[in-house]
């Protein structure tokens, strides 16, 4: 039988009348947070909070109720996002805003709010009624997977272009070789020999790109050899950035046979998002170095540092939260480095913020983050 939502309402209508114990069973036992506030006080304070809002947020109903729920915003939740959830109370409109807040804790968390005035049968406005879920984990999960997927499409697009390349090259190489014998002419003949040379080389940077895109980022083991997972990262990463960057290594030769709990894809995303944003922070023309030392036999430090303009003391402790690159680079999604230090803490590693590389002016330091992971023995 259909039912339509009047018949709905009357049933709820009902159960708050006649059955109050499982209204509240209903709220309480909601897996959504649920908060109202008191519309008759111009600042809406909470009157209720279930519950999934104390699991979610840290605060218990003794702390929460009576106060504004501004409580959850902090230092680096966007005003704009204050502002939509301001107009849509003042319309009393529902809204729907994705924003940063805190948990009781400190601890950062993007908190998908879907907010709305309740009317009452007489179109009294009689409550706010606001949801709460916390999306951290599934928009870095999101971010990692775009990320994941990302550079396997670059993969299959560099080999394809590597070979095109390749077929391109060969007649190049090989009617010059083949015709240069027959030039008298010695300015021309050194000319060619440029050409040919110019070409091999081409076709030599091709064969590695190829090498790159067939061996690169394989999902299907969650260890990988560190000389292999960096190098490659690095190879790709440096197709990636312009060639006005510097990026020296300093790791010489490392034994193959260490490896790291971490699929190679995983690893190329977290040194990728860090190398790039250090590219970015130097405006595209400065140095990046990366360096690597093993700490005893239980895990290896790959740092990355730049000569960038650093980030204030004051703000180092932010980096790693969710939408803070944001509001230094407009081009940024505001995850890199959360996705990053979330996939290193997931293999029981760590990434350290320090300072980097003393900057062209000789007055300070870029920054460097250091990426401690175990490795396996
Ligand atoms: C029922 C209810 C729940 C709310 N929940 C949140 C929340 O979870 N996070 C948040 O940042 N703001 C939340 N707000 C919005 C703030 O309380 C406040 O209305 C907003 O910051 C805009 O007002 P202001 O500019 O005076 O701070 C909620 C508001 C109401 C009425």
């Amino acid at each position: 039988m259909k039912r339509d939502a009047n018949q709905g309402y009357a049933a709820l209508e009902q159960i708050a009348v006649n059955s109050p114990d499982l209204l509240k069973s209903l709220l309480e036992g909601s897996p959504d947070t649920i908060s109202l506030s008191d519309v008759r006080h111009p600042d809406l304070p909470l009157t209720y909070v279930n519950p999934a809002f104390t699991r979610t947020t840290g605060y218990s109903p003794d702390e929460a109720l009576g106060r504004n729920c501004r409580f959850l915003q902090g230092e680096d939740t966007n005003k704009d996002d204050v502002a939509r959830i301001r107009k849509a109370i003042n319309a009393r409109e529902p809204v729907d805003v994705v924003l940063l807040n805190y948990k009781k804790s400190g601890e950062p968390f993007i908190n998908a709010l879907r907010m709305a005035p309740i009317f009452d049968s007489s179109g009294q406005l009689s409550a706010y009624l606001g949801i709460q879920q916390d999306i951290t984990e599934e928009r870095l999960r999101a971010e990692r997977d775009i990320g994941q997927n990302r550079l396997e499409a670059l993969g299959t697009a560099t080999g394809s272009l590597a070979h095109q390349l390749n077929n391109l090259l060969h007649p190049v190489t090989s009617l010059i070789s083949l015709h240069l014998s027959d030039i008298e002419n010695a300015d021309v003949r050194r000319d060619l020999e440029m050409a040919h040379y110019s070409a091999q080389q081409a076709a030599d940077l091709s064969d590695n790109l190829l090498g790159l895109s067939r061996g690169s980022f394989r999902e299907e083991t969650d260890t990988t050899s560190l000389s292999d997972g960096l190098n490659r990262a690095i190879d790709l990463v440096r197709l990636m950035l312009p060639p006005t960057i510097t990026i020296e290594t300093a790791f010489g030769n490392l034994p193959k046979e260490l490896n790291i709990p971490i699929n190679e894809t995983l690893f190329a995303q977290v040194l990728i998002n860090i190398v790039t944003n250090a590219s970015q922070a130097t405006k595209h023309s400065g140095i990046i170095r990366i360096d690597v030392t093993q700490d005893e036999d239980s895990s290896v430090k790959i740092s990355i540092a730049d000569n960038g303009p650093g980030i204030p003391a004051e703000l180092r402790k932010k980096v790693f939260t969710p939408f803070y690159s944001k509001s230094i680079s407009k081009n940024s999604s505001g995850l890199g480095l959360s996705v990053a230090s979330q996939i290193i803490n997931k293999v029981g590693g760590k990434i350290i913020f320090g300072e980097g590389l003393i900057q062209p002016d000789g007055d300070g330091f870029g920054c460097m983050f250091t990426i401690d992971v175990p490795i396996i023995t």
